[in-house]
């Protein structure tokens, strides 16, 4: 498991505790097929994560946009650095198949990151529609 339940803060919007609940189980399921190096598995949800993460920034830039969020601008950069480091992995992925890589940016980088965006950016997106 890469990112336990209690390690996501609860923000005060309730569709985005649930797309942080779904993607966490993506991500760890993503995490365990990397660990195990089953090059097949990580080829299908790699895909499926990607996809999920873009449904994921999308929903909260559409709510945004809906709102008078202060901080739009910030998050959503927040966001687009995350597409374009994701987009990088998944094209070396593509050509060298490496999971030790990708397992490296997983524990490094991508964790890191989620659990201090969801604490920042989308704890302060949340607050600001309600
Ligand atoms: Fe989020
Ligand atoms: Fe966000």
């Amino acid at each position: 498991m890469l990112i336990e339940v209690n390690e996501i803060h609860k923000v005060t919007n309730d569709i985005m505790n649930v797309l942080h609940e779904e993607e966490l189980q993506i991500i760890n399921d993503f995490h365990d097929a990397v660990v195990a190096k089953d090059i097949d598995k990580i080829e299908e949800l790699f895909t499926v994560l990607i996809e999920n993460v873009e449904d994921h920034f999308k929903t909260e830039e559409d709510m945004m946009a809906q709102s008078t969020h202060s901080n739009f601008g910030a998050h959503k950069s927040d966001h687009d650095l995350m597409r374009k480091k994701l987009a990088k992995f998944k094209k070396r992925w593509d050509v060298l198949h490496g999971p030790i890589e990708v397992q490296g940016f997983l524990e490094k980088d991508f964790k890191k990151w989620v659990t201090a965006h969801v604490a920042k950016w989308d704890a302060d997106c949340a607050l600001q529609l309600q």
